[in-house]
């Protein structure tokens, strides 16, 4: 049945055991809210609009997913799940399926909603169900004698035989936009909690002679749903083992699966290494042959075939030319470009610096707004002064200059190709190629001085 799907992504709820003064569906797995999640996998469903349903801190909610390719409706008062639904009705597509869907269950599939989908038409309603060990809290799926859904029960309004069902409501349902239209103005109150219940569709649905195909998900952490922050962090696990396990596909070693984090993307290209506790943010592109130190933090950080990141790095927003060797506690500033067989060492600190082919900064300095050419070699201790408290400037160091150790080098400022700088200078005016400057003062040296003696 080729109809359009409108999915209503319920978000009105208080969430209240989160403790947050922020919506609970914007707390984030992953590095993304939840709720961008569910809209991803709903997104990824052929001809589909996503209506989320807000209410509690709307305006923060509708802020935060301004931008996306989403509408809103809201609820004013949460009277329960079916009310919620009832405030996206105005915004359904005529004969369109409505795939019901919720902000605080994350890890929802595109494909298992594929599945879903597939089941419903006018004489069926799609209903995703799952087998618990401990039903507790769950509506319970009731079938009847030949085993067809008859309705779903609350564990508050349940009888003690109905709450030994271990198939229980995931709340996800699909039914097509006509018949929710018809149904869901007769769903009531009548109920332990004087709530309007979604779940009551089913007992009406099976009442006006529609069916309910029951799908199950592909893995049952998909449909769990996050009310508090341990089951929000219990599912950041799920979902960074399964991040985990399709680097590994890809071709990737974890050290350790477990200690992976990733917020966002990474690319990697054949038999990358990567050691425990390393953590990608935003998008990272990884080359053939590369190695990822011990507790490593990455964020758009684009990295070359035969690369070595020693442990403890922090990369943000620069790129790493093949063969280089960064690290170990070395870090990386946003504007970082380096070129093939590159060197940086333990506590040097990087910003919009742009090294040539062989290069070095080994130790302890700060290159900022730089621009390196070839097989320089920066010694120990050397800062590029390049703010003079008002405005930023450029240091410029031509091919195969050296940087004498404890060097400062005052922006702007040029170091020709093959000039020297002496150790311990201060330099204040360009120096032209393959010349020697040095500021030190001259050493003083007092032949046969003797010590004070105390009096
Ligand atoms: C619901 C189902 C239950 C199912 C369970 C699965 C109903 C009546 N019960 O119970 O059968 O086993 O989910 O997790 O549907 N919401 C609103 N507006 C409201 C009420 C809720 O937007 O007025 C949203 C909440 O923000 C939440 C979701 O709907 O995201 C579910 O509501 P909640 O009250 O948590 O339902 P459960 O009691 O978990
Ligand atoms: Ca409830």
């Amino acid at each position: 049945m080729s109809r359009a799907t409108d999915i209503v992504i319920l978000a009105a709820g208080r969430g209240t055991r989160m403790r947050s003064a922020k919506p609970k569906v914007l707390h984030p797995l992953g590095g993304r809210p939840m709720v961008e999640h569910v809209l991803a996998a709903a997104n990824a469903l052929p001809d589909a609009r996503s209506i989320v349903v807000s209410g509690h801190a709307a305006e923060q909610l509708e802020q935060a997913l301004a931008g996306r390719a989403v509408a809103f409706a809201r609820q004013a008062e949460q009277r329960g799940t079916a009310d919620a639904v009832a405030a996206a009705l105005p915004q359904l597509r005529e004969q369109s399926v409505v795939l019901v869907l919720y902000g605080d269950v994350p890890l929802i599939s595109a494909a298992t909603l594929a599945r879903l989908l597939a089941t419903v038409n006018t004489e069926q309603l799609g209903l995703l169900t799952v087998e618990l060990a401990d039903p507790t809290g769950y509506g319970r799926i009731i079938r009847d004698c030949d085993g067809a859904v008859a309705a779903i029960v609350e564990q508050k309004d349940a009888s003690p035989a109905e709450l030994a069902v271990s198939e229980v409501n995931t709340g996800v349902l699909a039914i097509c936009s006509e018949q929710l239209a018809a149904l869901l103005p007769q769903i009531d109150c009548d109920n332990a909690q004087r709530e309007y219940y979604l779940t009551d569709l089913i007992g009406l649905a099976v009442a006006a002679g529609i069916a309910i195909a029951v799908t199950q998900p592909d893995r049952p952490s998909e449909v769990e749903g996050v009310n508090d922050r341990e089951q929000l962090a219990r599912l950041e696990r799920v979902y960074q083992s399964r991040q985990a396990t399709a680097l590994m596909a890809a071709g990737a070693t974890l050290a350790d699966p477990a200690r992976y984090d990733q917020r966002g993307s990474v690319t990697v290209g054949e038999d990358v290494f990567i050691d425990a506790n390393v953590l990608f943010e935003g998008d990272n592109r990884l080359g053939n042959n590369v190695t990822i130190g011990a507790n490593c933090h990455l964020i758009d950080a684009t990295i070359g075939d035969d690369v070595v990141i020693k442990s403890h790095t922090i990369i943000e927003q620069s790129q790493i030319g093949r063969g280089a060797v960064v690290g170990p506690f070395a870090r990386l500033r946003p504007g970082t470009v380096l070129a093939s067989d590159t060197k940086i060492g333990n506590f040097v600190e990087t910003k919009k610096a742009v090294l040539g082919r062989g290069s070095k900064i080994n130790h302890l300095s700060y290159v900022g707004d730089a621009v390196l050419g070839e097989q320089v070699n920066v010694g120990a201790g050397t800062i590029t002064c390049n703010y003079d408290g008002v405005n930023k400037h450029q240091t410029v160091i031509g091919d195969g200059a050296f940087i004498g150790s404890n060097s400062a080098l005052v922006a702007p400022v040029t170091v020709g190709a093959g000039a020297t700088v002496g150790a311990g200078s201060t330099i204040s005016r360009s120096v032209e190629p393959d010349n020697l400057a040095l500021t030190r003062a001259k050493q003083t040296v007092i032949k046969g001085w003797k010590k004070p003696t105390k009096g």
